[in-house]
């Protein structure tokens, strides 16, 4: 008896050690979610299946806790420099192990005419979540096929979930009829240039080119690399490389950020500013760009102002140390606030391989600030 009570103890001793042990590892496992998130800039990041993350041009949304990060799929060679694929996205609660959650916005068959596709320019998604119709809103950079990038166009595609899939809704070229807010008297004497509209990538400076706003005023304006950013108040802006790439715009969209609003102000006029990523600081609102040389990287620039459409000031290039005049062979594609916080950012770059489109590498650092000026210095390693 006595020795079958014992068994019963060290039965249920063994079962309770047991669960003890299950204990530790659930707390183990989470434990592991914490370890210190280690980021290896340029180096293969791998996914889930243990495949090199394929979402560049990439833009994050965060959302109930996870972080949801979208980009272009890209394949393999130069033809990977246009869409085959569509948009790609993961998912990760820690930002360091990425869940492959597929592609979520496809192209649509070759021959079928659609604006997206295959074959077409699909670059930089971006999405959004609005509050109010639950919905969440894609828009990204489209060149339809075959015209290079002469068409700059700006697409959109919506979903009820952050995984997708998106439905394409439509493209366009923003704002037309309408003139920019600070569309000054000075540039209204300016002739309308008579120039054909550049094709992209490394554009030249053309000083008769300033009144492009004009000849684009009843077709709408023209928008390359862009970003979006939801302001504490809801609303969104679209921000964009416009007129030849030589003058951003930032235009602020309808409340359920599916349309423009005809609002928009012009920014660092034929600064030939590109590949816009914005965040807000302490209050202020921040930019942080690049120079025009297509693919091929140059040196960054930063941005900061009061109030959302200006007065922008420009800043210095905000990269450090060796190779800081090609942003560490980076260029810009978000700022991210860690956990939706205004407090720590993420500077989440790419390194183009316009040869190998697939094996492009990304470029994450962590920002620090000298009064105004955004600092990102190399890393080979970090943790968060
Ligand atoms: C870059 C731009 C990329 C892509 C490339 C094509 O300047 O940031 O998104 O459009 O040009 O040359």
């Amino acid at each position: 008896m006595m020795i079958k009570h014992l068994h019963t103890l060290i039965k249920h001793a063994h079962t309770n050690m047991r669960l003890l042990i299950t204990g530790i590892c659930i707390v183990t496992g989470l434990t592991a979610c914490r370890q210190p998130r280690i980021f290896t800039p340029g180096e293969l990041w791998l996914d889930n299946n243990g495949t090199h993350i394929n979402a560049h041009g990439g833009g994050m949304l965060y959302c109930n806790g996870k972080y949801y990060w979208y980009g272009e799929h890209k394949i393999e060679g130069s033809a990977g420099n246009v869409a085959n694929v569509g948009f790609h996205c993961y998912s990760s609660k820690d930002l360091c192990r990425w869940t492959d959650e597929g592609i979520v916005l496809k192209v649509e068959p070759e021959g079928s005419h659609s604006d997206i596709e295959k074959g077409a320019i699909m670059e930089r998604p971006k999405v959004i979540y609005n509050k109010k119709t639950n919905k969440y809103v894609m828009w990204f950079h489209l060149e339809p096929k075959g015209i290079g990038y002469s068409g700059a166009r700006s697409g959109l595609a919506v979903a009820d979930a952050p995984t997708g899939p998106f439905t394409y809704v439509k493209s366009l070229r923003p704002n037309a009829g309408y003139l920019p807010a600070n569309y000054t008297d000075e540039l209204k004497s300016v002739p309308v240039s008579a120039k054909q509209q550049y094709s992209g990538g490394g554009l030249p400076q053309h000083p008769d080119s300033l009144n492009i706003v004009m000849r684009d005023y009843e077709n709408g304006q023209m928008a390359r690399d862009m970003t979006l950013f939801v302001d504490d108040d809801n609303k969104a802006y679209h921000i964009y490389a416009s007129e030849d790439n030589s003058t951003l715009h930032i235009a602020l969209l309808s409340d359920d950020y599916l349309s423009h609003t005809g609002t928009y102000f012009r920014l660092f006029t034929g600064r030939f500013m590109e590949a816009p990523a914005m965040f807000r600081r302490n209050g202020k609102y921040y930019l942080i760009m690049s120079g025009c040389t297509g693919w091929a990287p140059n040196a960054g620039r930063s941005a900061v102002a009061e109030s959302i459409f200006g007065t922008w000031k420009e800043l210095e290039n905000p990269f450090r140390g060796n190779d800081a005049d090609l942003s560490f062979h980076s260029q810009s594609t978000y700022i991210l606030p860690v956990e939706g916080k205004h407090t720590q950012f993420i500077y989440m770059g790419d390194r183009w391989m316009p040869g190998n489109a697939i094996d492009g590498r990304y470029i994450w650092l962590p920002m620090r600030f000298e009064g105004d000026q955004p600092v990102i210095e190399w890393k080979d390693r970090w943790e968060l």
